[in-house]
């Protein structure tokens, strides 16, 4: 057996390819490991939204190519590749500067891997493939192997359209693309047949998606989620990340009516400053954004939002941070991220004058979080005594507590669950700590999520 260890940067689109890599690697005798250190192939899935994301990927080739240099004189070689958004969009840059890489390849075409590697074992020399390669790659991926957990991610849809004036992503993940519902569904059922119960529909604009319906019409992700809860064994369903402007009625709609479809939804808004929003280019105003947010609390009571916040935007006043402030008030996050906007290199923002100063940013970041995770308290907080529906996911640190998820992605430490790890239960929660939830299973069976206080 051959060792293969892949290191994943940024979102959980580029956490779903690397398990599909992992998969695609299986047959050529590679088993995953947790470590560089005597590893025969490193793959390092990179990130390129923000500079920082991008540095650490340098940072990380540094050391990758000592070790590289140790097992080469120790007579075992090591082939390392750089994979996602920053080997699509500085793949001849990476290449020139750390020659240690042998393989470059984007996020579209890694279905090229099992070539690429022969090509560098027959050859020698280096491998760069990035082009947005007109084929499926998802025809030519193998099915994959059985499913580690009671969670999983499923992408449906890739790329984006939107070009926001900040975000590299439709450079580096190219148009949007969205499989065929039939396809989807078939990978559902798969991972289902092997125990998991929850699935995380992504795409970088998931609810963009409009995907071939098996009845040869197009589908949209309300269409796609109805047919999906319909599975044997699919008892949640999740999709992320979204769009504002792609809330339809039909998907609105959904979130009350689709019990498998959990009750809390990460949408993004930037920013509370219709200004910055139309130079952001997002396409909507806050009003439109707060009419999505109370119709989808309309139809889904207990609905927990969570959002993406950047900070620092070019052009961004006291005032216009003082509305995403307003806004954040309004809405009320369960959770959230947030950011200082970080030029990135081809966009049109990073071009833009009236960059704001790193302190600006640093103290804007700061009041924010500090509003962001006083609400994020209180929303937990709002969770004593409810209970709420856990799917196990693990063993905790102590002997027999199990660990799961709450509707809301809480983790919920139950003493006495380790037996239900890949079950779903309903847990009465009896304390709120810092980062998670402590309950006791309660009787009965799982309930559909429901939480006391609405938010
Ligand atoms: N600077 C800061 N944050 C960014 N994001 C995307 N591009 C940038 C950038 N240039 C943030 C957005 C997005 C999240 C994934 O990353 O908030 O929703
Ligand atoms: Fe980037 Fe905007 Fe597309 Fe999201 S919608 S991926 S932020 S361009």
């Amino acid at each position: 057996m051959k060792k293969l260890y892949i290191k994943t940067y940024g979102c959980q689109m580029n956490v779903y390819d690397s398990a599909r890599m992992a998969d695609l690697l299986a047959p050529l005798g590679y088993a995953p490991v947790d470590a560089a250190e005597g590893a025969d192939m490193v793959i390092l899935n990179t990130c390129h939204i923000r500079e920082k994301a991008t540095e650490k990927v340098y940072s990380e080739l540094g050391k990758l190519k000592q070790l590289k240099m140790r097992r080469a004189e120790a007579g075992s070689p090591m082939l390392v590749a750089v994979a996602g958004c920053v080997a699509q969009a500085e793949g001849a840059e990476i290449m020139a500067r750390q020659p240690a890489v042998d393989m470059i390849v984007g996020p579209q075409s890694y279905h090229r891997l099992p070539e690429m590697i022969a090509r560098v074992a027959r050859e020698g020399g280096h491998v760069l493939q990035t082009d947005f390669p007109a084929e499926d790659k998802f025809d030519h991926l193998p099915e994959e192997r059985a499913a580690p957990g009671a969670t999983a991610f499923l992408t449906i849809q890739e790329g984006c359209d939107k070009f926001c004036t900040f975000c590299v992503v439709p450079y580096t993940r190219g148009a949007e693309f969205s499989r065929p519902a039939a396809q989807i569904a078939e990978e559902a059922r798969r991972l289902a047949e092997n125990g998991v119960v929850e699935i995380t529909l992504l795409g970088q604009n998931v609810n963009a998606y409009r995907g071939e319906g098996p009845d040869g019409t197009k589908w949209g992700l309300a269409q796609l989620i109805r047919h999906l809860s319909r599975i044997e064994g699919v008892k949640r369903l999740r999709y992320t990340t979204s769009h504002p402007r792609d809330m339809d009625d039909d998907l609105i709609a959904a979130h009350g009516d689709v019990e498998a479809l959990m009750p809390y939804l990460h949408l993004p808004v930037q920013s509370g400053s219709d200004r910055v929003l139309a130079a952001m280019n997002r396409g909507h105003t806050t009003a439109d954004y707060l009419r999505i947010v109370s119709r989808l609390r309309e139809v889904r009571r207990d609905i927990a939002l969570s959002s993406d916040f950047i900070v620092g935007f070019p052009g961004e006043s006291d005032g216009d941070f003082e509305a995403s402030l307003a806004l954040v008030r309004e809405v009320g996050y369960a959770q959230a991220f947030s950011f200082k906007y970080s030029a990135r290199p081809g966009t049109p923002a990073a071009a833009a004058a009236r960059q704001i100063p790193d302190t600006v940013k640093d103290d804007r970041l700061q009041k924010l979080q500090a509003l962001l995770t006083q609400q994020q308290n209180a929303f937990n907080q709002s969770c004593a005594g409810a209970t709420l529906s856990v799917l196990f996911e693990k063993p905790g640190r102590r002997h027999g507590q199990g660990v799961g998820r709450s509707p809301y992605l809480q983790p919920v430490h139950v003493d006495g669950a380790a037996p239900l790890i890949g079950e779903l239960r309903s847990v009465k929660i009896i304390e709120v700590l810092p980062n998670s939830l402590r309950g006791a299973l309660a009787d009965g069976k799982a309930p559909a999520a429901k939480r006391a206080v609405a938010h």
